[in-house]
């Protein structure tokens, strides 16, 4: 039975869909991640990479308490990349082609991304779905391609205006969640919620909705993979992330972290948003 049919059954029961323990969040580290989509210069992105690790190495020992990943154009990975070496600081890429290699002109494999130090890509954001009309079967093939090179994937859903005012949220959700993942991916897979209509607007979803989202992709997962992979998984929301919404979003049982596309632009505030996070992991 779809998990979704079956949490609202039990809704009707009066029953609650059991939630993750304290244990199986543990197993979450935080990641907060910085899409800088097609922003930015050699130098700038010089000048931004510089100021993160600066603020890295002022705290020292009292760093934030999660994963920091940065994904800038491509055409700045190999110098992000050599910024960064030697940092606690991932790097990776918006966007992946599903074949290996091929006559397929500005276009980008997984492998290349591997090769040149990337650990994840983002696939099936929302702004490749729109412009370049990417569907969840190819979202699937770009994340199983990531997968085999070694990356890991980080899977965009999110419902537009519309379909959120029409009722159809979670029903949109679970069909991008179920159809975009590749089968048995367990918990190499991030996921992250972004709202579409959240998503450079300002306007970031209520703690109560992604609280309600986050849930039921967390119930989708446990379908797809078993409980322990599901509850292994990160699940992030992303959509107007900015210093002044981090705090309450991250600390949201389900919420393990941040895709923030805007406040990613500027030091200050991308690492005011890695400072929100919650001290809840084993590091
Ligand atoms: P935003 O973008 O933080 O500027 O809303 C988020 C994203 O698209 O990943």
């Amino acid at each position: 039975m779809p998990t979704l049919e079956c949490r609202k059954l039990l809704q009707t029961f009066g029953m609650e869909w059991p939630e993750a323990s304290q244990e199986e969040i543990s197993m979450r580290r935080t990641l907060i991640a910085g899409n800088w989509k097609m922003n930015g210069s050699k130098a700038e992105a010089r000048s931004l990479v510089e100021d993160l690790m600066r603020r890295q190495r002022e705290v020292g020992s009292e760093r934030p308490d999660c994963d920091l990943l940065i994904c800038p154009p491509f055409v700045f990975l190999e110098l992000v990349g050599r910024l960064i070496e030697g940092s606690e600081i991932a790097l990776g890429a918006q966007d992946c082609h599903p074949a290996e290699a091929g006559a397929h002109t500005g276009d980008i494999s997984a492998g290349m991304l591997a090769d040149i130090g990337c650990s994840y890509v983002i696939v099936g954001h929302s702004e490749r779905r729109q412009d370049h009309g990417e569907g969840d079967a190819l979202v699937q093939a770009k994340a199983a391609a990531a997968l085999a090179a070694g990356l890991t994937p980080i899977v965009c859903v999110g419902e537009t205006r519309e379909e959120r005012d029409a009722g159809h949220t979670l029903d949109v959700i679970e069909r991008q969640v179920r159809d975009s993942l590749p089968a048995n991916c367990g918990s190499r897979v991030v996921v992250a919620y972004e709202p579409v209509w959240a998503i450079g607007s300002g306007l970031s979803a209520t703690p109560a909705d992604v609280a309600e989202v986050h849930a039921a992709i967390r119930g989708v997962l446990r379908d797809l993979s078993g409980k322990e992979a599901a509850d292994a998984t990160r699940i992030l929301y992303g959509g107007s992330v900015k210093p002044g919404n981090a705090a309450e979003l991250l600390a949201l049982e389900e919420v393990d972290g941040a895709l923030v596309g805007g406040a990613s632009l500027k030091a200050e505030d991308f690492w005011a948003i890695a400072s929100a996070s919650p001290r809840r992991t084993q590091a």
